[in-house]
């Protein structure tokens, strides 16, 4: 059975935030995404709120009728939010003030207390969670120690050896398959210990198939490229309403 599609829509955050604009709606982004067949929607809540903002998160758990899924760091600050919005879940992610985006898993092993004091609470308030990880047996291990319910495998490096010309022959070609090999020895691990698995991060339609044959993943989390599709076969349609609206204007 194909895996379950949790569509990120922070991107469309990051839009109206360019301008503090109430467009466009993310609960409107939302319902387009469940009407086209998306299995859940995703946000990040990020510390210095670049793109969510807290009342999206209000806006979003009381209309999303999926599957709600919320990346977060596991600050105090995030899980009193996460406890007062109980979302369906959680996926605890690291967080640097100056990343772009998430700069690879977790380092669970690392940070044990913090994770499973956290994953406590979660547990306590219903809310089911995940924890975004490298591809590593001893992160994998570490999260089932922590209490985790699910793993996101972290597809970062996966991706970056499929873009371009590096992807088709060589080197990229062959830190791609190495990758791979890394995803499905990952997800079959985390299977095997009782974890569900997930995965995403820098996916595209161009790199998903192979991940998407990878046995034991259920869920995928895909946000930029797919926003990034949308502005480029959404656009003829915005300049055309725009024309119309101007010419029926100067009638
Ligand atoms: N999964 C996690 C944990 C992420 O932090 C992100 C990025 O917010 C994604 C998936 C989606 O990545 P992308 O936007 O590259 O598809």
């Amino acid at each position: 059975m194909a895996a379950r599609l949790n569509v990120n829509i922070d991107h469309v955050a990051t839009v109206r935030q360019a301008r503090r604009a109430p467009e466009p709606s993310l609960v409107a982004a939302a319902m387009i995404c469940e009407q086209a067949g998306a299995d859940g929607i995703t946000v990040h809540l990020r510390g210095d709120r670049r793109h969510i903002q807290d009342a999206d998160l209000a806006a979003l758990r009381g209309s999303v009728t999926t599957y709600l899924n919320v990346e977060m760091s596991v600050s105090e600050e995030m899980m009193g939010i996460a406890l007062g919005v109980r979302p369906d879940a959680v996926s605890l992610v690291p967080e640097n003030p100056n990343e772009v985006t998430t700069e690879g898993g977790l380092d669970v092993r690392a940070n044990s207390d913090a994770v499973a004091a956290a994953i406590k609470r979660l547990g306590d308030g219903g809310v089911f969670a995940s924890i975004f990880i490298d591809p590593d047996a001893g992160q994998i291990a570490a999260a089932r120690d922590a209490g985790a319910q699910q793993v996101e495998l972290c597809t970062a490096l996966y991706a970056e050896a499929t873009l371009g010309a590096r992807a088709v022959h060589g080197e990229g070609a062959a830190r791609a398959a190495a990758e791979l090999q890394r995803l499905r020895e990952a997800a079959a691990l985390a299977s095997q210990i009782g974890l569900k698995v997930a995965a995403g991060h820098g996916l595209t339609y161009r790199n998903v198939g192979a991940v998407a044959r990878v046995a034991g993943i259920e869920e995928f989390n895909i946000g930029h490229n797919i926003i990034a599709r949308a502005v480029l076969v959404g656009l003829d349609s915005a300049v055309r309403e725009m024309r119309e609206a101007i010419r029926r204007g100067a009638r």
